[in-house]
């Protein structure tokens, strides 16, 4: 059979969803404004979807800033990799910026925090290494670990005692092979919002001797008294080895960075394969992340309104008795038990009779009888959204226990 033949009846364990949920469940296309309210199949929605924490994505200034820096170098510029031809000053002052912001000595541009991980995992160990992972990592940890060709010990999500026990494994190891050990977890952890345990897993480096790589997605920008992410919320920067944001979320735009001493940053320049054969970052998603980086940095009251935000809505669904498990950042969590039938029919009558959106996660993301909606709150949502989401959610919680939701209440 033709690999292309079978991939027709073969679409994998979320495309088995497609015939029932593609263009509704799952690519939905959001239309107008990126803002609190955007339209969905012509219908304006409450949107609770978007990793646009600090409001960034819409902001005058950014989109003036987006547009200037397309205007001076259109898209192409600079052609070539940054190694070859495609260096320039701009996207070294990003680097000199953004460390400063971290704490760092210095930094690295990536087209995309995805590719980013995966290279930065593969760059860094040899066939001696030992990487020590927390077992919720995101994909993209996942995936540079498969080109990882040395041992790989995961550890219970968050569980420090068998980070620990994973350590005393990595370390025999390395003593045979000459190797040394990497952690890799993450700042915040983007499905239960949990934050990662940066502060105990450095406590482990007094026992062990290890490097610490810390994906921090979903913090940069939110987290820590200036917004310089996980590491700073738990006074634990100094030991962040290395430091990797992206800018998928709070900047509202496309790329990432990772940050770390001079020597790691040179040694990435010349060995992160991702970085070295690919073009660079176009000069107008620099431009515009300068921008993007000033406004942070300049105005804490963005991140202080996205709290506001994030302590209404999860203290008000917790006292209206919501389960939003374990999160200590803004990604809340709403967990409801159900089948997949349930979740869909619910999250309709969310978008079309509610006129709520937000995101849901069954089966097989999540255990299965398990429905999650994931709210992220950002500073451009306001006091009233939350007062009427939290209604709105006792009114579709209400009807899922009524059984209004189940396959058959839904045919009659
Ligand atoms: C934890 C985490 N790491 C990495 C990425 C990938 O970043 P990017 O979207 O910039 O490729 C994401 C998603 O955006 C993420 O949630």
């Amino acid at each position: 059979m033709k690999i292309t033949e079978k991939l027709k009846n073969k679409l994998g364990p979320l495309g088995d969803h497609a015939h029932y949920a593609h263009g509704y469940y799952t690519y939905p296309r959001l239309e107008g404004e990126i803002s609190n309210k955007m339209i969905f199949n012509g219908k304006e929605k409450l949107v609770w979807s978007l990793n646009n924490y600090l409001g960034l994505a819409n902001h005058p200034e950014v989109r003036k800033a987006d547009a200037e820096g397309a205007a001076k170098y259109g898209m192409a510029y600079p052609m070539g990799a940054r190694m070859m031809s495609g260096n320039t000053k701009l996207h070294e002052e990003f680097e000199a910026k953004v460390a400063d912001y971290v704490k760092k000595e210095d930094a690295f541009l990536m087209n995309y925090g995805y590719q980013g991980m995966v290279s930065i995992i593969d760059s860094i160990v040899d066939r001696h290494d030992v990487i020590v992972y927390d077992s919720e990592s995101h994909a993209c940890i996942i995936d540079g670990m498969r080109l990882h060709i040395g041992k790989r010990f995961v550890f219970k999500h968050n569980d420090i005692e068998d980070c620990r026990k994973q350590l005393e494994r990595a370390e025999k190891i390395v003593k045979e092979t000459g190797g040394a050990i990497l952690v890799i977890t993450e700042g915040v952890f983007g499905m239960r919002g949990d934050q990662g345990k940066l502060k105990e897993i450095a406590e482990l480096k007094k026992q062990f001797e290890f490097t610490l790589l810390v994906d921090d997605a979903h913090g940069i920008g939110c987290m820590g008294p200036t917004g310089a992410g996980t590491g700073e919320e738990q006074g634990v920067q100094n030991e962040i080895d290395l430091y990797f944001g992206t800018f998928a979320k709070s900047f509202a735009g496309i790329g990432g960075f990772v940050a770390s001493t001079k020597d790691v940053i040179m040694f990435l320049k010349y060995n992160m394969r991702s970085q070295i054969y690919a073009k660079a970052l176009p000069m107008p998603m620099v431009y515009g992340a300068l921008k993007r980086l000033e406004l942070m940095r300049s105005h804490p009251e963005y991140r202080e309104k996205l709290w506001q935000i994030t302590r209404a809505l999860q203290n008000g669904l917790k006292n209206a008795g919501f389960d939003i498990g374990v999160t200590n950042s803004p990604v809340t969590p709403v967990y409801l038990n159900g089948g997949i039938p349930e979740a869909t029919a619910l999250v309709s009558d969310l978008r079309e009779n509610h006129n709520v959106f937000c995101s849901m996660v069954v089966y097989p993301v999540v255990p299965k009888g398990m429905i999650i909606l994931r709210l992220i709150p950002t500073a451009v949502h306001t006091l009233d959204d939350v007062e009427r989401t939290i209604d709105v959610f006792k009114i579709i919680r209400k009807n899922l226990t009524e059984g209004k939701y189940s396959p058959q209440a839904v045919q009659n």
